[in-house]
């Protein structure tokens, strides 16, 4: 069915407006109506059981060649329902249903260019999409602007980060909109950064104090474009879309015909519906690589911390700055002895990982350039095939496979993403020669090309063609520093993960707060799995006694729980093995925890505050409970009617200590076993700043043990 509207001169009749049919979510409680207004403008509301979340929200994109802003005809395309499942190769559930509504909406201008803005509403959220067909008078656009607006029909409560074009790890700030001119901490940054006003990044998670209303606004499929973040009208409790420029001022270099990311908003009365949300993964296209049964998830230990936490330990091999990689002759350099990316320190690493069943160890600092750490300022630092001198790499590929363990390669490019694409094919073959499957990148610093942010068009191009070129040699990807994830991983998945916030690296510079971890998986997990490097034991620093104070805020208990809170099939167990040699029982749950998942049931949810998930592993029967509170303790309420009616099961529980606080008793942890079964409702204790962990087998599995 097609309907057509013609606007009528705004002179004849004001306040005419042009809506085409609402659609409907395949359950009815959704609903997104396009319509087109008195200016012509294309228009958007949302609606959720009839209260209303978006309303008249503006849509359009703005090309120096062509402005799709403004148009004379609204023709409505016919309705398709799908229903679908789909197998990710690895995530939080073995089958994801995909199902949804969908209507094209076709816009025309006075002189006869053409846009489709494409809707889809699902249960859990809508979405929608600008396409730009082929057509005669549309063929390069230099694209200035998107017009998208998201104007909330309430002054909802926001977790956000401030808006950049080149970090995203930042603390959250907790404000209601019309208040985040005033309460966002960094504005410093933003501002340098270029962002007019007040600004946000997405995934930006919103509630209602008002009514039962959970909104996450994001993107999905991120290609070929650059990212956005929302500049805010406090005033007006208005986001607008603010697309990353180049530094002339270009949001992205486009040829019709083309299609731009999702716009996504996840909506529920529930905030665990909220991060039980496929919505971003279903609206990504489809795995794209043929064989993936290389991809495999991947628990990891490395010399990474070493150099965090205060041994005084260095990534670079001498003290010999400024040195010209590829120019110096590195075997001539002196060690400065505090290098932990040596063979030796390596192989312990490595003996550690074979004696607790811990699939790669990661090493940072084995290659040339770290000694001139400024990769901006010149065209070339590090070199990805060349190591340095007190790094074996072929004793050290020898011995790993001996052990039966994957070494993991870390590619820092400083941020010059030209030079890394130069030495790209090398750098693979190289791993592939070595007996590395998977790669750590990292973008530090100012992007070289010098015209470009981390999340430009050229940038969010880079990121894909690394993941795309990396599969090509059967090669994972983690990046660092990367873009905003935005679900690309069910098409590659060997992207299996990124930081892209603030990873747990930061509790060596101050900390996070523990409300920090229970809202990542509201805002930054919607996008793809993260490399937070969660397990660290040994929270304060001050142990190490080099001038270190404070540092982790966390207790031991809690850091067991991010492992099920923060399900990712990248990760690793970031402390020290000393430290996990003095704590061998909490250990054992690091050991244990799955990395793939057949299913997951959020128990109680709240952004901000807590979380409390339980996920079956994939291909077994063993549930696993992760719970997190912020600085409040808390009693989580566990139901485990998720368990199967009738069976027997043995609860390992990993606990806070009666006395542990983040704060000052960060080690008080207790271990205990218990009986349940799916009628158990079980009322759990977590400190301040805590969390639990916990391990349940059918007891018919425990027979023989
Ligand atoms: C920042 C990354 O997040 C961190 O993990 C890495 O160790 C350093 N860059 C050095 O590359
Ligand atoms: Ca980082």
């Amino acid at each position: 069915m097609t309907k057509k509207y013609t606007v009528l001169p705004a002179f004849l009749l004001s306040a005419f407006i042009a809506s085409a049919t609402p659609l409907a979510s395949p359950d009815g409680k959704l609903a997104i109506e396009p319509g087109l207004d008195s200016a012509g403008h294309p228009t958007y509301s949302v609606s959720f059981n009839g209260l209303p979340v978006v309303s008249s929200g503006i849509l359009g994109l703005k090309a120096d060649e062509a402005d799709f802003t403004s148009f004379a005809e609204i023709k409505e395309g016919a309705v398709v329902a799908e229903d679908n499942t789909w197998k990710p190769v690895w995530g939080e559930f073995e089958t994801i249903r995909d199902n949804y509504t969908e209507m094209p909406v076709e816009y025309t201008t006075s002189d006869g260019r053409k846009i489709t803005v494409r809707f889809r509403a699902y249960n859990d959220g809508v979405a929608f999409r600008y396409e730009i067909p082929e057509q005669q008078k549309v063929n390069y656009l230099t694209l200035r602007d998107e017009a998208t607006t998201f104007p909330l029909a309430e002054d909802l409560s926001v977790f956000a980060i401030p808006g950049d074009y080149d970090t995203d790890e930042r603390l959250y700030v907790e404000s209601p909109v019309s208040q985040l001119g005033k309460r966002m901490r960094v504005r410093r940054h933003t501002e340098s950064s270029g962002i007019p006003g007040v600004s946000v990044q997405t995934p930006l998670m919103a509630k209602s104090t008002k009514n039962k209303l959970y909104v996450n606004i994001h993107e999905a499929a991120l290609v070929g474009y650059p990212a956005m973040a929302l500049e805010v009208d406090t005033a007006n409790i208005v986001f607008k879309a603010h697309l990353t420029p180049d530094r002339n001022g270009v949001r992205g270099y486009l040829q019709a015909p083309f299609h731009t990311p999702w716009r996504t908003l996840i909506i529920s009365d529930d905030a665990r519906d909220i991060l039980a949300s496929q919505l971003i993964l279903n609206l990504n296209e489809p795995c794209a690589i043929e064989n993936t049964d290389w991809i495999k998830p991947m628990k990891f230990v490395g010399v990474w911390w070493e150099m965090f936490v205060g041994r005084s330990r260095t990534w670079a091999y001498s003290n010999k700055y400024n040195a010209k990689p590829g120019i110096t002759d590195y075997s001539s350099l002196e060690s400065n002895g505090r290098h932990p990316a040596n063979t030796e320190n390596v192989k312990k690493y490595i003996d550690f990982a074979a004696e607790n069943g811990i699939d790669g160890v990661l090493v940072e600092g084995w290659n040339e350039g770290w000694e001139d750490w400024a990769g901006w300022r010149k065209n070339r630092q590090f070199i990805f095939d060349k190591a340095y001198p007190d790094f074996d790499v072929e004793a050290l590929r020898d011995y790993a496979a001996e052990k039966g363990v994957k070494l993991i390669m870390h590619h820092e490019t400083a941020a010059n993403a030209a030079d890394y694409e130069r030495q790209l094919d090398r750098a693979f073959q190289f791993m592939v020669d070595n007996n590395y499957p998977a790669v750590k990148t990292g973008y530090v610093g100012h992007i070289i090309p010098r015209s470009e942010y981390h999340s430009s068009q050229w940038m969010v191009d880079h990121y894909l063609h690394v993941a795309q070129r990396a599969a090509d040699y059967k090669i994972m990807v983690d990046s660092h520093e990367a873009v905003r994830p935005t679900g690309l991983c069910r098409t590659w998945p060997n992207w299996i993960a990124q930081e892209s916030a603030r990873g747990g690296e930061f509790e060596s510079m101050g900390g996070n707060p523990p409300e920090h971890t229970c809202l990542l998986p509201f805002t930054r997990l919607k996008g793809g799995p993260m490399d937070y490097t969660p397990g660290l034991f040994q929270a304060d620093l001050s142990y190490y006694g080099e001038g270190k104070n404070g540092g982790g805020k966390t207790t031991l208990a809690r850091q067991l729980a991010l492992y099920v809170t923060m399900a990712s099939p990248l990760q690793m167990a970031c402390d020290l093995p000393e430290n996990y040699n003095r704590f061998p029982d909490a250990f054992q749950f690091i050991r244990d925890v799955p990395l793939d998942w057949s299913d997951s049931r959020w128990l109680e949810a709240e952004p901000g505050d807590y979380i409390t998930v339980a996920r079956r592993e994939k291909n077994g029967n063993d549930w696993y409970i992760g719970g997190v509170t912020d600085e409040n303790a808390r009693i989580a309420m566990l139901d485990f009617s998720f368990l199967e009616p009738g069976k027997k099961y043995t609860a390992t529980i990993y606990e806070d200590g009666a006395d542990a606080d983040f704060r000052s008793n960060q080690q008080s942890y207790n271990i205990r076993k218990i009986k349940v079964n799916s009628k158990t409702k079980l009322k759990q204790k977590v400190a301040p700043g805590g969390g639990f962990a916990i391990q349940i087998k059918a007891a018919d599995d425990l027979a023989g043990l």
